[in-house]
């Protein structure tokens, strides 16, 4: 991450301005807008990413909005635009995402600074770690002059293409519900213990796992991932005694989701039972469905119209920091279409004729926002 910002601060310097990591890792630039109490604008993205990943996802966001800022030319608008490059927004490392948007929205609480990764390291240790000061972390948080949020990312699926469309604004954003569970049992001798008085953890969490597919597949629009396993203490010749999984849950219907996953622990505590072993679960994360910003949604639609495209308006299934920032103020997301609908792998790509079609209506949207008295307006009345 720390050559991650160096890159990050090396193509800022052509646009004259410097980056700044706050303490919870995220990268932030100011563009300053006319005068210098001038509100401010958000874009950006997240620099982290998932293992084994593709070059876009997340990191193509922020670059875009230094493209913005190059088009400008020097150009100052009514309101200062912060360029944010967010830090652990995967939650990759300590299963819990979102966790350098969530310091903007004042959103860093205990349970989450007090999350471990693999090694045992706190979320507030890491940041230790890193050459932060966690006592800092409100000083991350946004303040009243803050407009809204705009980020660009690429979609992450085929609705685009498939639509032979470039571009889209995302209407809104799914719940996500992200758990552990370690399944207990006794490990043993793989020669020496019948298979009747095994207490096989991962025999066990396989049956949960094929229960958990069973259940997204019979419930219109779940979709249901168990995305790591650790069987410990992992030997071929040891009979499991402990499974750790991970589970991610999404669909656009909160009470559906949240409903899917407590059938789904309340299997996994049948099955325990049965075979004699014990579950402790953990759930990490809970986040609502989130609308974004329906003027903002409007005027990226223009935007994008006015980039010579057909806009296409669409939700999206795959998680953002827009949602969490949607929190506190107006947000409004722009998808770029995937070749192949391909994310979260190495094949993972963008056009480069999308690129500058993004580009085109950023430009556009920044240069209506700059004479929209509604947006000017309505956020004064919000932070009166
Ligand atoms: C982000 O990539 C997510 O998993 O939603
Ligand atoms: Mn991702
Ligand atoms: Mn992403």
């Amino acid at each position: 991450m720390r050559a991650c910002h160096r890159a990050v601060g090396e193509w800022l310097e052509p646009i004259g301005i410097r980056g700044a990591v706050d303490a919870a890792g995220n990268l932030r630039a100011v563009y300053p807008g006319q005068n210098p109490a001038a509100p401010r604008l958000l874009i950006g993205s997240h620099l982290d990413t998932v293992p084994n990943a593709g070059a876009y996802d997340g990191v193509l966001g922020l670059l875009l909005a230094i493209a913005l800022i190059e088009e400008l030319g020097g150009e100052r608008l009514p309101f200062a635009v912060e360029l944010v490059g967010f830090s652990e927004e995967e939650g990759v490392r300590f299963g819990a995402p979102f966790i350098g948007s969530r310091a903007l929205v004042g959103r860093m609480d205990p349970a989450l600074l007090g999350l471990r990764d693999r090694e045992g390291v706190t979320v507030q240790e890491a940041i230790e770690r890193f050459g932060l000061d966690p006592s800092r972390l409100p000083e991350a948080a946004i303040a009243d002059d803050v407009l809204a949020f705009l980020e660009f990312h690429i979609e992450q699926g085929p609705t685009l293409e498939h639509l032979g469309l470039p571009l889209a604004a995302v209407e809104a954003i799914v719940g996500q519900t992200r758990s552990t569970l370690t399944f207990r049992g006794q490990a043993n001798h793989a020669e020496t213990t019948t298979m009747a008085l095994r207490r096989d953890a991962l025999a066990e969490a396989a049956e949960w796992m094929v229960a958990v597919e069973r259940e997204a597949q019979s419930t219109a629009g779940l979709v249901a991932t168990v995305g790591a396993v650790e069987a410990r203490p992992g030997a071929t010749n040891v009979i499991p005694g402990e499974a750790c999984l991970t589970l991610d849950l999404r669909h656009a219907s909160d009470p559906v989701r949240t409903r899917a996953g407590r059938r789904l622990t309340a299997l996994a505590e049948e099955i325990s039972a049965r075979r004699r072993l014990s579950l402790e679960s953990r759930v990490l994360l809970e986040q609502p469905a989130v609308a974004l910003d329906p003027f903002l949604t409007a005027q990226a639609e223009e935007a994008i119209r006015g980039a010579g495209c057909t806009p296409h308006r669409m939700p999206s299934g795959a998680g953002h920091d827009a949602m969490i920032l949607a929190e506190r103020v107006p947000a409004a997301m722009i998808f770029l279409r995937s070749p192949g609908g391909i994310s979260h792998d190495p094949f993972e790509s963008v056009w480069p004729e999308d690129v500058a079609y993004a580009i085109a209506s950023g430009v556009g949207l920044l240069k209506q926002l700059a004479v929209s008295r509604a947006f000017l307006l309505n956020t004064r009345t919000s932070r009166a």
